[in-house]
């Protein structure tokens, strides 16, 4: 549907309700997503970002109940991802001399996705397009998350529309942060960062800063995913300054891969270690738990504690695929804990210790190895260690 957000400025993006799965298969959409596109009427007419291909045919329907999509004479293509550019090709059939605008990277990537012989204005930071009463301004974003990334900021209106900076994927029928479940709110914009933005932190912090430096006001946040920010946008500018500066609470996060149960038995107990420590914990069977989830609930978690039984002597196969993508998320400031069971030559211990040694993390205490099924001492043990990694948490 179309929705006027601002007089002049509508909503004419669309909501998949049923998308459970994003970025491939990286990143699961339990609550559904949006692709958000923003039309500006004034004297000359402006898109902002379309959405993916695959509702085309939604979004020009959108675009007609406001004006005949011949009118348009600027798209402003944010960022090359097919989530926002997909409908672009349908939409220049219906707007060829509209002049699509983006950065020399955009230009690239989306000449490389579509062979698309448009007319394409290249845009650095702080050039401005006027469109009659109001004009655009834009913002280069590079790595937020591609190369081409962009911001659009509309002056007239306080408008920033930074496209998948500060989205969430989220499904609701209200385009607005003030009328829809806060928790929820809250919960997509963290699994969001988590998944999407966390290694991209030193980035984040220095476009945040820079674009403070602008002193430009901002009144409305319009991503490109999700709703849009009006009640209080400096609420996820913090959140996002928080999480980029990888602030962090007394909390801890376990995730195991289990065999036969010997695994799970010593990360329960270690588990009650840390909850007779007061420390807030988190536990998770990799095998059975939400990737996307459990990365989330690592994202303001001081202590990550990873078992995992040995195979072939390694660690179970879904705790290595876990692992590889926490790798990526290059965390800092964490402490790291490693346990697991052995039937003879053991190795998921060593492994995973590996693994964390290549990106320059040590483990925070002398792993936690059993063999076969741990028995009364060894389970004391595990308490034991879940008491001292609750120490170390306390005092990192
Ligand atoms: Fe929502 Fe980077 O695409």
């Amino acid at each position: 549907m179309a929705l006027e957000i601002i007089p002049g400025i509508y909503s004419v993006g669309v909501v998949d309700w049923n998308v459970r799965s994003f970025h491939g298969h990286t990143y699961s959409t339990n609550r559904g997503s949006t692709y958000n596109s923003y039309l500006i009427v004034d004297e000359k007419i402006a898109l902002v970002d379309t959405v993916l291909g695959s509702f085309a045919g939604e979004l020009i329907e959108n675009i007609r109940k406001i004006i005949a999509p011949e009118k348009i004479d600027y798209i402003i293509a944010n960022h090359v991802e097919t989530d926002h550019s997909g409908a672009l090709p349908e939409i220049m059939k219906l707007c060829p001399k509209a002049k699509v605008v983006g950065t020399q990277k955009c230009k690239e990537g989306l000449f490389k996705h579509y062979y698309g012989n448009w007319d394409f204005q290249v845009v650095h930071s702080q050039d401005k397009i006027s469109l009659g009463k109001r004009s655009l301004t834009f913002i280069e974003a590079p790595m937020i998350h591609w190369p081409d990334s962009m911001f659009t900021y509309c002056l007239e209106e306080q408008l920033l529309m930074p496209n998948d900076a500060f989205g969430q994927h989220y499904a609701t029928s209200q385009r607005f942060d003030d009328e829809t479940d806060q928790c929820a709110l809250m919960d997509e914009a963290a699994k969001y960062y988590a998944n999407i933005l966390w290694p991209l932190g030193p980035v984040i912090l220095k476009k945040i800063e820079e674009i403070q430096k602008l002193n430009i006001p901002i009144k409305i946040i319009a991503p490109s995913h999700g709703v849009i920010w009006r009640k209080d946008p400096e609420r996820i500018i913090n959140s996002y300054l928080y999480w980029a500066k990888n602030s962090v609470k007394e909390k801890a996060v376990i995730v195991y891969e289990t065999m036969w149960g010997a695994t799970e038995k010593m990360a329960r107990k270690i588990a009650e270690g840390l909850i007779q420590s007061g420390i807030e914990v988190k536990l998770f069977d990799v095998a059975t738990s939400d990737r996307t989830e459990m990365t989330k609930e690592m994202l303001d978690s001081k202590g990550f504690l990873f078992g995992s039984s040995t195979h072939d002597n390694d660690m179970l196969p879904m705790m290595a695929g876990f692992l590889e993508f926490v790798k990526g998320l290059r965390p800092k400031n964490r402490a790291i804990g490693v346990f697991g069971s052995y039937g003879w030559a053991g190795g998921a211990v060593k492994e995973i210790e590996n693994l964390f040694k290549e990106i320059d993390i040590n483990t925070a205490l002398e792993s936690l190895s059993v063999k076969y099924i741990p028995d009364q001492d060894e389970l004391n043990k595990c308490f034991e260690y879940g008491i001292n990694f609750a120490n170390i948490v306390r005092n990192k």
